[in-house]
This record gives C-alpha cells, structure tokens and sequence, in this order.
C-alpha cells in the first residue's frame, strides 16, 4: 500500500511539472486574439478549433518529450496547425478545398502574428499529409500528423456516440453527455 502511494505521489508530480512545462511552451500563444479565435469555429463533433488545437498540441508535446525530440516546437506548431480562422463547414466562407488549402491559410496567419521557426512551419503547413502531398521533413511533423488524427477520430467518436471530453494539460477541459 505504501507503495503505491509513493508510485502514486511521483505520478502526480510529474504529471504537474508536465502540465506547467507545456504551459510554459505554448502560453504566449494562447494570449493572442487569434488563437483564442480559434475558439469561434467548430472543427469536428463539439469541439472547437481551440480545444481540438489544444488537444494535438498536448499530445505532440507528450510524445516529443517522451521521444526526446524537440517538444516545444511540436507544442506550439500542433497548437498552431489550423488556425484558418473561417467555418470550414460553409462552403462560401473557404470550406470547398478546405482539406487542402487550410494549412497554407494557417500558415499565413501564423507568420502574420509572429515568428516561425523552420520546425513549426513545417508542421503547420504538411500537417495534412497525405491528404495534401508534401511530405514531413521533420520527426516532430510527423508527430503532429498522427496526433491531428488521433485527436480528430477522438472527437469524431465523441460526434457519433454523444459523449463529449477533452483533456489538456491531464485535465478534462469539458464533458457533456
Ligand atoms: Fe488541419
Ligand atoms: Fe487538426
């Protein structure tokens, strides 16, 4: 039992500096208004723009720190990924093409808002792979790819059984039933 609570107790901890070294990488981001417009459109199921960015950011993170690669890069471009910043379900705001044009219309509006560095604008704009045809030049691009997916069949799950939770930071952002 003592055991337990030891192996416990060095689980939360890390999961608290976790959750504030992530913080740390992407909070700059998450200050600026057009991040947190993200939050104005729906990107599948119930979930936002934001909170989907949110959750491919986190996971990236995780994986890329586990992977020792560059995990603050992978944090900030998975939050970065798809801010397109239109409805993309309504086809006179953008939304036709809108699987292969978004990641240049996220670009685009990133470099409008800061710097970039060549990782994280690489992630931005082949996050679509293979949808879209370049391919991943970096191991934290491909990263994102498959956590955008994860996350997307996460959240299309959530569409189709009503149940609706998102995680960020180890904690449930929000849940509906
Ligand atoms: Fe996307
Ligand atoms: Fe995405």
């Amino acid at each position: 039992m003592e055991w337990f609570r030891c192996q416990s107790a060095a689980r939360s901890t890390l999961r608290h500096s976790d959750a504030e070294e992530y913080s740390a990488c992407v909070a700059d981001l998450l200050a600026l208004e057009q991040v947190q417009r993200m939050d104005m459109f729906i990107q599948h199921g119930r979930a936002t723009c934001l909170k989907h960015s949110q959750a491919v950011s986190f996971l990236s993170y995780r994986i890329c720190r586990k992977c020792k690669l560059d995990y603050r890069s992978a944090a900030r471009g998975g939050l970065l990924h798809d801010l397109f910043l239109y409805d993309w379900h309504d086809p006179a705001a953008g939304g036709r093409w809108h699987g292969f044009t978004h990641p240049k219309a996220a670009l685009r509006n990133a470099e409008d808002i800061l710097s970039l560095n060549r990782i994280e604008r690489d992630i931005i704009v082949k996050h679509m792979w293979p949808l879209t045809p370049a391919v991943p030049r970096f191991r934290e691009t491909w990263v994102v790819c498959l956590a955008d997916k994860i996350v997307t069949c996460h959240e299309f799950m959530e569409g189709v059984t009503g149940r609706h939770e998102h995680w960020n930071n180890g904690k449930k952002l929000y849940k509906t039933d």
